[in-house]
């Protein structure tokens, strides 16, 4: 009924009473749900004679997420709650789930990075992890999943105008600067991905360590006012249109304009202690690396420019 209440109010009703009557509840009964909504950021303000009237939301919030992904045209579940990590919690809660998943949380106390590294993770910034089942796709080419998530990640900053770069495996940059990385995950069995776990984390009104300050940047920088909910239903929508790509057989297509907005490519990278000039993308999603003329193919680890 919450969930209700907000999309009428997103859509411009402004009648408690009309709503009451809708959903059979007491005037009283509406005015619980618009403190909930409230509780969540939600600005709305209220006037007698005028009614509710959504202004904006101030954070991230499930309502917000599911009004955003609702022309998706897929079943997906949402859960939205402050976690350890929206990876780890996605990965436990697909267990007993055969529908697609996402896991959104205002925060997080352990985001992990790759590496085993932390993802700092303070309030502000968008946190989410897509669980998707019966992915079919073969588990040798899984890496190409990393580079669809990036992609979509970078559609969706352009639509607020945002230019950003790919820097291989799983950056998205500004002006040479991390804003967003991307955790993937996978259960499997035999040869194909049964579920994908896509962890995504975006700065962007959150406060970044001062230690960060050379190497990551945030959105806030460049757009002052961006809704998380909004963003987050965005990149999902434009993950499951590169997904069904990939599925449908257009790699090719992907995978050159992944280059096309490469960070790295044409670039002297250093990797694992392989120097050379990054060439391109193996069908795997691998990063080519020419040194001197011998072709090194980078599977993980970090790739920095020299
Ligand atoms: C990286 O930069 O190495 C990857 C960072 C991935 C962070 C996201 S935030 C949402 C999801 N939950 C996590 O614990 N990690 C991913």
């Amino acid at each position: 009924m919450t969930y209700q209440i907000y999309e009428w109010l997103r859509q411009g009703k402004t009648s408690g009473g009309e709503m009451g009557r809708r959903l059979n509840i007491s005037r009283a009964a509406v005015n619980k749900h618009i403190r909930k909504l409230r509780e969540c950021e939600i600005v709305i303000e209220s006037a007698s004679g005028i009614g509710y009237r959504w202004i904006k939301d101030n954070a991230v919030n499930e309502y917000g997420v599911r009004y955003h992904l609702r022309q998706l045209k897929r079943e997906i579940n949402v859960v939205f709650k402050p976690t350890e990590s929206t990876n780890t919690n996605a990965k436990a809660l697909s267990m007993d789930n055969s529908e697609d998943l996402l896991v959104v949380a205002p925060y997080q106390t352990e985001g992990r990075g790759r590496l085993d590294r932390k993802f700092i993770s303070n309030k502000g910034g968008a946190y989410f992890s897509l669980v998707i089942n019966d992915s079919g796709l073969p588990v040798a080419t899984v890496m190409r999943t990393v580079l669809v998530a990036g992609l979509a990640v970078r559609d969706a900053l352009m639509d607020y105008g945002i230019e950003s770069e790919l820097k291989w495996p799983n950056d998205v940059m500004i002006s040479g600067r991390k804003v967003s990385g991307i955790l993937l995950e996978l259960i499997a069995s035999g040869e194909t991905a049964d579920k994908i776990i896509m962890g995504i984390g975006i700065n962007v009104n959150n406060q970044l360590p001062d230690e960060l300050g050379e190497v990551a940047t945030r959105l806030a920088d460049y757009k002052q006012i961006i809704d998380i909910s909004e963003l987050i239903a965005k990149v999902i929508s434009k993950i499951y249109f590169y997904f069904h790509k990939l599925r449908s057989g257009h790699w090719i297509e992907i995978k050159d304009k992944y280059l096309k907005y490469s960070y790295n490519l044409n670039k002297t990278v250093v990797s694992g202690g392989i120097k050379g000039v990054a060439k391109g993308i193996t069908d795997e999603g691998f990063l080519i690396v020419d040194s001197n003329g011998k072709e090194n193919k980078i599977i993980t680890g970090d790739v920095n420019l020299c």
